[in-house]
Order: structure tokens, then sequence, then C-alpha cells
């Protein structure tokens, strides 16, 4: 028997306000600065010259296209969600109410993958930057305690130094976290001024860098493949599409803010839609720019090629500015990810599916400080002991995933409930969502073997907690038991 939460008890939840209840602070501006914070971070500072330079060299410009398009199918679906159940579980909620509480559950446990992940890889990205920042003032950490015990580095003396621990990436999890406790107002507050530094020097970096672009760098726009699939041609583009995916993620982040939304229906689709709209210019106006400046073989290997390239003009003060704006750019994605995490389990408890502690908000500062402090815990352990590219490359299997299960629940939805009001609806249904279903399933199929491994292996360990735990305290499951003998299951718990 399928378990699906009806639609009434979830508009009545969203509609409730007082203590115990998050409050509904956000306006659509912030929701769009939220899904910004989000977006603009490791994807765009430290992928666009790996891409250029291995995959598709100025026409980097059009894999941001690409990924662009395939997060604005699936970015459309959530839209239409968000506008309707309007509560802060995201993708899970609308699954518990499209698919049932099992494919909740399942959707639940995997974007911990995306958002505590999420956190755990750009966290791991500001610690490097961290390190290049302090080297202006002549301060450097000790090598072995920024990486995890998995990674090496090779000294100015030619010793081999291995890691330890990677405790700037610790520090800054635990900051953010206690800043969340602290209060959503407050946090939103910081966001919006680390939105407006990153997005500020982005500018800077566009308006300044636009007369030192050398034609020369742009042509051919698209180099000539290599005769190996995803080496430049357009099937480098695509490629590089795959690889660029991770600058897109976030912009589901807003949904995760709907209970803290003044006026969620209208501003959830313009947080969503607006946010990947200014971040795909952004993008491809940079990434224009960066290859045009300097070469894109020249990006081959950098950690920080936007350093690379602002090296190539007069402009040597923008080094340091653009550190700053980078080390802004990823802290306020590693917030609004352990924002969307502790907003998910908090929903996930109150369903009766985690312990209900999850569930508690703070008694002065109303913020699920429970979730908070698990999640800063259980994320400083990724960021500490685990490298960059697995955690990375689970985020982006997780939340392809997550895409995915959502394109099928609006279609789902359109025939089980077609006359709820929906503020959004999402355009050419079924096209869009098929389409959406499609791109993410080429970019999950396009990920290494063992990162579909650590998949299963992380979605076992869930499916073991459901049986053992959430499908017991289920209140939908409980509520069912107690009506069954009098009132027969109705049609849409069926
Ligand atoms: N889109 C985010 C980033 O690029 C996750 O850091």
């Amino acid at each position: 028997m399928k378990f699906r939460k009806p639609l009434d008890v979830l508009l009545k939840e969203a509609a409730e306000t007082g203590d115990g209840t998050l409050k509904r602070t956000l306006s659509s501006f912030n929701l769009v600065t939220l899904g910004i914070g989000a977006i603009i971070g490791a994807g765009l500072f430290s992928l666009t010259g790996l891409a250029a330079a291995n995959n598709a060299g100025p026409a980097v410009t059009l894999s941001f296209i690409i990924g662009a398009i395939a997060c604005a199918f699936a970015g459309l679906c959530y839209a239409e969600f968000a506008s309707m159940i309007p509560i802060a579980g995201s993708a899970y909620t609308y699954s518990y109410a499209t698919m049932g509480e099992f494919m909740a559950w399942i959707i639940g446990w995997d974007l911990v993958l995306e958002y505590a992940l999420g956190a755990a890889t750009v966290s791991i990205s500001w610690s490097q930057y961290l390190i290049k920042f302090l080297h202006y003032f002549d301060l450097t950490i000790p090598p072995q305690l920024t990486m995890s015990p998995w990674e090496t580095v090779t000294m100015a003396d030619g010793t081999v130094v291995s890691g330890i621990m990677n405790i700037p990436a610790v520090v800054i999890i635990v900051l953010l976290s206690l800043l969340l406790i602290r209060g959503t107002r407050e946090s939103a507050f910081v966001n919006n001024l680390l939105v407006v530094l990153k997005v500020a020097v982005v500018l800077v970096f566009i308006a300044v860098g636009w007369s030192h672009i050398n034609p020369a760098n742009h042509t051919p726009y698209i180099p000539e493949n290599t005769g190996e699939f995803g080496h430049f041609g357009w099937s480098g583009v695509l490629r590089g599409a795959g690889v660029v995916f991770f600058a897109f993620i976030g912009f589901d982040a807003v949904s995760t803010a709907a209970q803290e939304s003044k006026n969620p229906k209208k501003g959830m689709p313009i947080g969503i839609i607006g946010s990947l709209i200014i971040c795909t210019i952004l993008y491809v106006l940079f990434s224009h720019v960066m290859t045009g400046i300097a070469n894109y073989k020249e990006f081959a290997g950098s950690a920080a090629p936007v350093a690379v390239a602002i090296a190539k003009t007069p402009y040597a003060w923008l080094q340091e500015s653009i550190i700053v704006a980078i080390l802004a750019g990823y802290t306020s994605v590693i917030l609004v990810m352990l924002m969307g995490q502790s907003r998910i389990f908090y929903t996930m408890a109150k369903d009766g599916l985690l312990p209900k502690t999850f569930a508690s908000l703070h008694s002065k500062f109303q913020t699920p400080h429970k979730s908070n402090i698990l999640f800063a815990v259980f994320i400083s352990l990724f960021s500490a002991f685990v490298p960059v590219h697995v955690v990375g490359e689970m985020v982006s299997i997780g939340t392809l995933f997550a895409f995915i299960l959502v394109c099928i629940g609006v279609m789902v939805m359109r025939k089980t409930d077609p006359n709820i009001p929906r503020a959004f609806r999402t355009p050419w249904v079924p096209f869009v969502p098929v389409a959406g279903i499609v791109i993410c399933f080429a970019m999950m199929i396009s990920l290494p073997l063992d990162t579909w491994l650590r998949l299963a292996i992380w979605m076992a360990i869930g499916l073991i907690l459901y049986y053992t735990y959430g499908k017991k305290h289920s209140i939908i499951r409980n509520e069912h038991k107690v009506v069954l003998p009098v009132d027969p299951p109705k049609p849409e718990l069926e």
C-alpha cells in the first residue's frame, strides 16, 4: 500500500504560524539572493578552467548554456511544486505528496548527498583558497592540517607530506552552523552581503577583462576534436556541460526556504528561475572573458584558473579581491546548503520518519538547532577526512537523482491532482519534465562506477533506517492505522 501525504494536510502545515513554526521573513529578493548564494561558487571559480582546458576550449560558454538548459527543465518543475506545496522539505515533500512515503524517504535521504556533501565539497575548496589568501600576509597553516589523510603534497625540499585532517574546512562548517542557529533573518542578511560581494567581483572581472580579450584566444571557438570522445569538438562541449553542472547546483535550495518565504506562491518561481537566469548570464560572460584573456590551454591543472587570467592583465590588484570574492562566494554556498539540509531533516522529523528531536526549534531563535548541530558534526567529518573529488561526484549523482524524481513528480501530480491551484505551471508538460529526466540521466551515467557504488551504499543505509525506524514512527501510517477499522482508506491514500 502506498502512503501519500494528502495535499490538504501539507497546505495546512505550510499555513501554520506562531511558536514552533518557522518564521516567514524572506522576500522574493531574498530568495533570488539565496539562490545566487547557493549557485555561484566552486563551479565557476574552479571548474570553468578545467572544462575549458580539458574539454571545450573557449566553447565552455556553450557548455554553460547546455548545463543551464538541463537545469532549467528541472528548475521549471521545482518551481511548479514549490509554488503549489510551499513547505520546507523541497523534493522530499513533493515526493511524499505524489509518489508516496517510501519514495519520499529515498529522496530525503538522497538529498543529504546534495546538501550536506555539497557543503562539505565547497568547504574543502574554501580551505584551499584560504591558504592562498593567508599567503598574502605571509601566514601559513601546516599542510598536514589542510588535507584529508588520503592526500599528499610535495614540499619545496622534495619531502612528501600526508594530510591528517582539513581543519579550516571544519572551522567554516562550524561557524556557519552557529550562524544558522542564531537565526534565519541574520543568516539571510549575511548571505546578502556575501552575494553582493561575489557578484560585484564577477562583474568587475567581466568589465575590466572585456577590453583585454585577445581574439586569437577565441580562434577556433570550438577546438577540433582530438579523436577521443569528450576532448574538444562538440562532444567536448557536451562533456564540459557535465563538468560545469556542479556550478548550477543550488537553485533548488530556494525551495527548501518555502516555509520561510513571505509569499511563497510568487516568491518561489521568482527565486528559482530568477537566480538560474542571472547566474547563467554571469557564467557565460565570465567564461567568455576568461578564455579570451588567457589561452584555454593555460588553465590546465590550475586550481585557481581565474588568477591565471588576471595575471595576463595589468590589474594585479584584482588578484587579492578575487580571492576575497571567491572566499565570500564559497561561504554563501556553504551557508545555503547547510540551511537547506537542516530544513529537509526538520520536515522529515515532523513527519515522524526521523526522531522528533530534529523537528524541535530553538526556544529563542526558532531555528532547527538540533538538525544544525547534527549536520555540523556529520559534514565536518567529510570535510576533514575525505578528498574533494570523492564528495564532489557524490553531490552530482545525488542531485541528478533528485532532479529526476521531481520531474517525474510533476507529471504524476498533473494526473492525480489536476485541479489543485498552481501559482506557477511548468510549460509544455510532458516535454519539459521528460527532457529533464533524459538529460539528468545521461549526466548520471557519465559518472564513474565507484560513485554509483557509493550511492548504492548510502541508499542501503537509508533503507535500513527506514525499515527499522521511519516506517514504524511515520505519523501518516500511524494515523491511518487508527482510522482503518471505521474508515477504509481513501483513494488518495492507496
Ligand atoms: N553551485 C555551487 C558551486 O559551484 C555548488 O559551488
